[in-house]
């Protein structure tokens, strides 16, 4: 089975992450593959809406550490990585996701660029990017304090400070939050009402509510310079290795 599931449910395309045994920690192929479904589906006239979907219990947990490893000892990546991030800045169409328990890193920095998440109640928001040694990601620097405030943009980003849905809701992070057994229906119902309206007056409004995207690219490729540099630090190095170890030392 694919760890990317790409789907069309009429005027929908939706890309699942599929990579349970690993909560969908996000490899190169993953990203590409989800890189080239967004950019399929803004081009595709048929395609009205995107929709990003994990499975139960995890919708991420973020970048797979393993491929930050080969970046931190001297190997190449990062490319697959930074052309989702700009594709999902560049997103022409609404794009809806639905979570379900573990949303970790680039799992929540993700849904700063949709347009409604929801997300169940046993959810938890978390970038522990400090904590890695590493700094935020996908634009957040500029999309949380916007979002949030600076103070509680603060907290996720640099303290690595867990949100419950509940407080994701009541920060501004996400749009609702339902039940286990309905998250998917609600994602796909909300879809389907954007499917609807009328696309060129939708598409306007969606630009004029998010503004020049072409500056949070840019924010995107600052951070992401200083990302891959803070890859190859010894607190990085050394933050992955601790994660790797503790099943052998534990
Ligand atoms: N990259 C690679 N593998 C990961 C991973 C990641 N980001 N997150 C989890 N995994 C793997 C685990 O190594 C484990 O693999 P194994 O069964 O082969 O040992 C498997 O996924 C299940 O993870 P586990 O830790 O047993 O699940 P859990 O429910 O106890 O905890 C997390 C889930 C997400 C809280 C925990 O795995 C975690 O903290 N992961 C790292 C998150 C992270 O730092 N991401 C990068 C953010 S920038």
């Amino acid at each position: 089975m694919s760890e990317i599931i790409l789907e069309r449910r009429g005027a929908i395309s939706l890309i699942r992450l599929n990579r349970p045994e690993k909560k969908n920690a996000v490899t190169r192929a993953m990203y590409a593959s989800m890189a080239a479904a967004l950019q399929q589906g803004d081009t595709d006239p048929d395609v009205r809406v995107h929709v990003l979907l994990g499975v139960p219990g995890a919708f991420s947990s973020g970048n797979d550490l393993a491929d930050f490893m080969v970046i931190a000892t001297g190997g190449s990546g990062g490319g697959e990585v930074f052309d989702f991030l700009k594709s999902l800045a560049r997103a022409q169409k609404p794009i809806v996701s639905g979570v379900d328990g573990i949303a970790v890193g680039v799992g929540t920095t993700i849904h700063l660029h949709c347009d409604l998440t929801f997300a169940t109640p046993r959810t938890e928001f978390r970038t522990p990017f400090v904590d890695l040694g590493l700094v935020p990601e996908a634009g957040s620097s500029l999309l949380a304090p916007a979002v949030l405030g600076r103070q509680r943009a603060f907290a996720l980003l640099a303290l690595g400070e867990g949100f419950s849905a509940e407080r994701a809701q009541a920060a501004g992070l996400i749009y609702a939050v339902v039940a286990e057994d309905v998250l998917e229906d609600a994602v796909f119902a909300a879809a389907e009402a954007i499917a609807q309206k009328p696309p060129e007056a939708l598409k306007i409004a969606r630009d004029l509510m998010l503004g020049s995207r072409e500056l949070l690219v840019t924010r995107i490729e600052e951070e992401a310079e200083r990302f891959l540099e803070r890859l190859k630090s010894d607190e990085a190095r050394n933050a992955f290795v601790a994660f790797m170890s503790r099943k052998k030392a534990g």
